[in-house]
């Protein structure tokens, strides 16, 4: 059983953003004033975000990323965590965080069936980080990185968006970080997503320079590797490190854009299915669902919608061509 859209592509990745809120307010996700935070009433609850969890389960999906805004600040996700995890079919189950707070529930969510985190860190410079995300403290990141390695969380994934003048010089210090913890670090091209995303142009640093910028600092060539597992799961473009067992990946959104092997859907913190991140369709399932609904009606609407899943984005035409989405709605 899968998903299958109109051109193919059989979509078993659902993204979940469990919440609008996030306690930092990083430039190019989340600009000054937003988001305009959903009412109680309109965000789902844990047990609606569940039911069609395993909804979408039944329909072939089989992994589910936790996202935000900032996941860890949405109560009881610990809960949620453990209840879609018991979800027969579903194989893996992971979570998007900013580890601020990560020291503190890392072994829980371990515990309650959270298999890996990816962990947004730009920067391990603590003023380039303060300034980057509007407040924050890197060391706490840093405790959340250890407690989700201790706590086996495995792999974590480090997630740096390379701005240039921002953090394009910590390139290799980045990697020997990596190297060092045992972390896998992607490089990340910023997208024109959301207005926040709308200075992305003059920050933009492609994939292949963010590759010779990184071998700048050691000068070797890096080899490509493929996993098995990554074909057609995930967006990154991984390269061993020689003389390390380190691996780096690059996903470029923009200088060369994967929809082809695009396997995702979005689901808000509102309960509306977002088809592409590059574009404005969506479906709102938490209205019908209110409405009464039966787990078959709403599955009904599903395929629908996947059907309405567009071929590709078009970030590369420049900022206009990116959607009107702010990534901390929606997360990443
Ligand atoms: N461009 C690229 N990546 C972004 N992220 C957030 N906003 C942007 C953007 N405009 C990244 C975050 C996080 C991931 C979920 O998305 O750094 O790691």
């Amino acid at each position: 059983m899968a998903l299958i859209d109109s051109f193919g592509r059989a979509i078993r990745y659902l993204r979940v953003s469990v919440t609008d809120r996030c306690n930092l307010q990083c430039d190019y996700c989340r600009p000054a004033g937003e988001p305009i935070l959903p009412t109680h009433e309109q965000l789902l609850t844990l047990e609606e975000i569940a039911r069609l969890g395993r909804i979408f389960v039944g329909l072939g999906i089989d992994r589910i990323r936790l996202t935000g805004g900032e996941p860890l600040l949405r109560r009881n996700l610990v809960t949620l965590v453990g209840n879609l995890a018991a979800i027969p079919g579903l194989h893996e189950l992971s979570l998007t965080t900013n580890a601020l707070l990560l020291d503190r529930f890392a072994l829980a969510l371990r515990q309650a069936g959270l298999q890996r985190v990816n962990i947004s860190l730009d920067t391990l410079d603590p003023a380039t980080f303060f300034r980057i995300t509007q407040g924050g403290d890197v060391l706490r990141v840093l405790a959340g990185i250890e407690a989700a390695v201790a706590a086996g969380l495995h792999p974590v994934k480090i997630n740096m968006v390379v701005m240039r003048g921002v953090n394009d010089h910590e390139i290799p210090n980045m990697i020997a970080f990596a190297v060092q913890h045992g972390l896998v670090l992607r490089f990340i091209e910023t997208m024109p997503v959301g207005r926040a995303g709308l200075n992305s142009a003059e920050r933009y640093v492609s994939a292949d320079e963010i590759v010779a910028l990184a071998r700048a600092g050691d000068g070797q060539e890096w080899i490509p590797v493929l996993h098995p597992k990554e074909q057609g799961s995930g967006p990154a473009r991984y390269f061993r490190i020689p003389g390390s067992m380190a691996e780096v990946g690059i996903i470029s959104a923009r200088s060369r854009h994967f929809c082809d092997t695009c396997n995702r859907m979005r689901l808000t913190s509102r309960g509306e299915l977002v088809l592409c991140l590059g574009g404005m369709d969506q479906v709102d399932l938490k209205t019908s669902m209110r409405g009464g609904a039966t787990d078959a009606e709403l599955a009904a609407l599903i395929l629908d919608a996947v059907l309405r899943k567009p071929q590709r984005h078009h970030f590369e035409l420049g900022a206009d061509s990116g959607s009107a989405w702010n990534m901390s709605g929606l997360g990443g």
